[in-house]
């Protein structure tokens, strides 16, 4: 094989996009040659594609090597899992699935080693980030003590929500912004800094929008060397901040703006506090402005990765099997908060999964859709 047949399930925001960079020929090796949507209107833009209506029929064509699953996230297990068992190749949009349990069903169906399946994260190939996990990795900071993210420019309106009758339901999307929004960060949180440990969440529900829930979070978090963390998120604040913080034993990283600043400790922060024969004295600094390469917009590389992965065996920048683990830490935000109680990780996904399902059996949240404006939605992707 020299090229992918690449299929695409679900138009919507995404898919749409992900479909116009293939067609442009961003990504060499790949053809886009099938697509399928379950509303025909968003099958009918693309006359020179194979269409269907039902994603089975296009896994099931011979018409495509690998596909793109962009529905809502539910279904990502569910069409992962056919795809796999039909020996297509995935690259799946994060969240991979909605909770934990089915993140392990899903990862089960990749039994073939032959098939490569990778994850929508396409914020790793961000050149802040890479900076971010190459510094933390080399030692730079020495032992992590703290974390921070403050994350709370993911601002959206009400017609965002009312965009999409699946979107902020318990059983359409299974929680709110710790699922769409944040997936991201929380990915970037652990591909950075490691898996915490323990997680107290406090989730607000519909506390900015007619939703049913979480608009507004903070958690602390612990990782299994006692570094503490907070991480605040909301899709109802504007102007929002976007400030990731990390400390260690040689100073102190941190991303605002766009802009990445490294205070280093001439002498680590412990060893001074252990040496030091001033009471208030504190280690001398360097500032550091960091430089970096590369930013967005980044999705045609990791789809770009997943090919070369298929034909050239290349590393996956982001596998699939690495996606449950910010999907565990939103299910444990959020199971934190609705117990009112510290979790510990790994989390329990049964739980999880059934207090989901309480969740969904118990609403009465009526959901409105309208038809919202056309806009530019790759305003929505993270700076
Ligand atoms: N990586 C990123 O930056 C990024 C950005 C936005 C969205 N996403 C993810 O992409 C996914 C889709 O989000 P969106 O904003 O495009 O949603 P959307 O509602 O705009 O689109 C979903 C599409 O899936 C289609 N669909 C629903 N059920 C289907 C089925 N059974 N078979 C085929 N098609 C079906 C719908 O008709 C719709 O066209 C979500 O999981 C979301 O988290 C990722």
């Amino acid at each position: 094989m020299n090229k992918v047949r690449m299929g695409i399930v679900g138009l919507g925001n995404m898919g749409k996009f992900h479909a116009d960079y293939l067609l442009n020929h961003q990504v060499s090796r790949a053809e886009l040659t099938a697509v399928s949507d379950a509303i025909p209107a968003n099958l009918e833009r693309y006359p020179s594609l194979a269409t269907f209506a039902r994603s089975e029929d296009m896994i099931r064509s011979g018409l495509i090597d690998a596909v793109i699953i962009a529905t809502p996230h539910y279904l990502h297990t569910t069409i992962g899992i056919d795809a796999l068992e039909r020996g297509l190749h995935v690259l799946v949009e994060k969240p991979i699935s909605v909770h934990k349990a089915d993140c392990e069903r899903l990862l089960a169906a990749h039994k073939d080693p032959k098939l490569v399946f990778a994850a929508m994260f396409q914020l790793r190939t961000d050149g802040k980030f890479k900076k971010l996990k190459q510094l933390v990795s080399n030692g730079e900071l020495g032992e992590l003590f703290r974390v921070s993210w403050i994350i709370s420019d993911w601002y959206r309106t009400e017609a965002y929500y009312a965009s999409g009758g699946w979107r902020a339901t318990w059983k359409g999307e299974g929680g709110g912004v710790l699922l769409n929004q944040c997936p991201h960060n929380l990915d970037l949180m652990q591909w950075i800094c490691g898996r915490p440990s323990k997680v107290r969440g406090f989730c607000q529900l519909g506390r900015y929008h007619a939703i049913e829930v979480e608009d507004n979070v903070t958690a602390y978090l612990e990782w299994p060397n006692g570094a503490t963390g907070v991480f605040i998120t909301s899709t109802g604040e504007a102007p929002g901040t976007n400030r990731f913080e990390i400390c260690g034993d040689r100073g102190k990283l941190v991303l605002e703006q766009g802009k990445i600043t490294f205070t280093r400790n001439e002498i680590p922060m412990r060893e001074f506090s252990r040496t030091s024969k001033a009471g208030f004295a504190r280690p001398e600094v360097w500032n550091v402005d960091v430089p970096y390469e590369g930013t967005s917009p980044q999705h045609h590389e990791i789809t770009q990765n997943f090919v070369d992965a298929i034909l050239d065996g290349k590393p996956l920048i982001a596998p699939a099997a690495e996606g449950v683990y910010s999907v565990e830490m939103a299910n444990a935000m959020l199971y934190s908060a609705l117990i009112n109680d510290t979790v510990s990780l790994p989390l329990d996904g049964q739980a999880y999964e059934k207090k989901l399902n309480q969740l969904i059996a118990e609403s009465k949240f009526q959901k409105k859709t309208v038809q919202v404006t056309a806009e530019d939605f790759t305003k929505s992707f993270v700076k």
